[in-house]
């Protein structure tokens, strides 16, 4: 059995002030989940997730981290540093970070191995665009997504990594994939995985993201291979983000 997790993805949002309203909200609600759960917030933010979240059930993370171990990349951020705040988790190739910054595939997949290397666990990012999806190239552009990550990663790694399905158009668009969508790409992403190294794919957990939300998280992660969601909007606030914990 896969232990459900759900990540909330803050993206770009919070302050000091909003940030600990949320995150006591969040503490107050959530007694013993039956999930993991985590928040990946802007690296600003860490000490104070390290603060506030140690000792509780919930897990925090970055949205991005730098190829690099260290030296003259300004603006970058390590996966060290990360571990430095206790992150645990760290975004990988999010559909927002491949559009506006320009990450490839080859990217991505360095990126997945930095993350491993400095004991992060990399919540790798793959999806379709509607374009993409409307001309039947789901399985090729997501395939090559993740095949991209594979072939930059030791068999023995394979465990180490979370997958999230984050179809591009359902991202902050108020539509999602329906649950068997959502399962055949998850399932052709689990066959992928699979090709090297079998035991670990059946371990691998592999998130749905895009418009979750606590009304239709429950039929989403009842799916087979739906084994948790990484969350947007509805994770910035607490009572969305400890309905779809519920809803596990
Ligand atoms: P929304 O839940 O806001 O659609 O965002 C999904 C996402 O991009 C999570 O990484």
């Amino acid at each position: 059995m896969r232990r459900k997790l759900i990540a909330g993805n803050w993206k770009m949002n919070g302050s000091l002030a909003a940030n600990a309203a949320l995150l006591d909200g969040i503490k107050a609600g959530i007694n013993q989940p039956v999930c993991a759960v985590a928040v990946c917030v802007p690296a600003p933010y860490f000490a104070q997730c390290k603060a506030e979240l140690t000792g509780s059930p919930v897990a925090w993370g970055g949205q991005d981290l730098s190829v690099h171990e260290s030296g003259a990349y300004t603006g970058e951020v390590s996966g060290a540093m990360l571990r430095d705040f206790g992150c645990t988790y760290v975004i990988v190739g999010h559909s927002e970070r491949r559009s506006y910054h320009g990450e490839s595939n080859a990217l991505v997949a360095q990126k997945t191995g930095s993350a491993i290397k400095s004991g992060l666990t990399p919540i790798v990012c793959v999806g379709e665009s509607l374009a993409e999806r409307e001309s039947g190239q789901t399985d090729a552009v997501v395939g090559a997504q993740i095949d991209a990550v594979l072939g930059a990663l030791d068999a023995g790694d394979v465990n180490k990594i979370v997958v999230a399905y984050e179809p591009v158009w359902a991202i902050g668009t108020g539509k999602t994939a329906t649950p068997q969508m959502a399962q055949d790409v998850h399932a052709m992403l689990r066959t992928r995985l699979a090709t090297k190294n079998a035991a670990a794919a059946t371990s691998v957990q592999i998130l749905y993201g895009g418009s979750m939300k606590p009304d239709n998280a429950r039929e989403l992660l009842t799916m087979p291979d739906i084994d948790g969601g990484l969350i947007g909007g509805a994770s910035l606030k607490a009572a969305d983000f400890l309905a779809i914990i519920r809803a596990v």
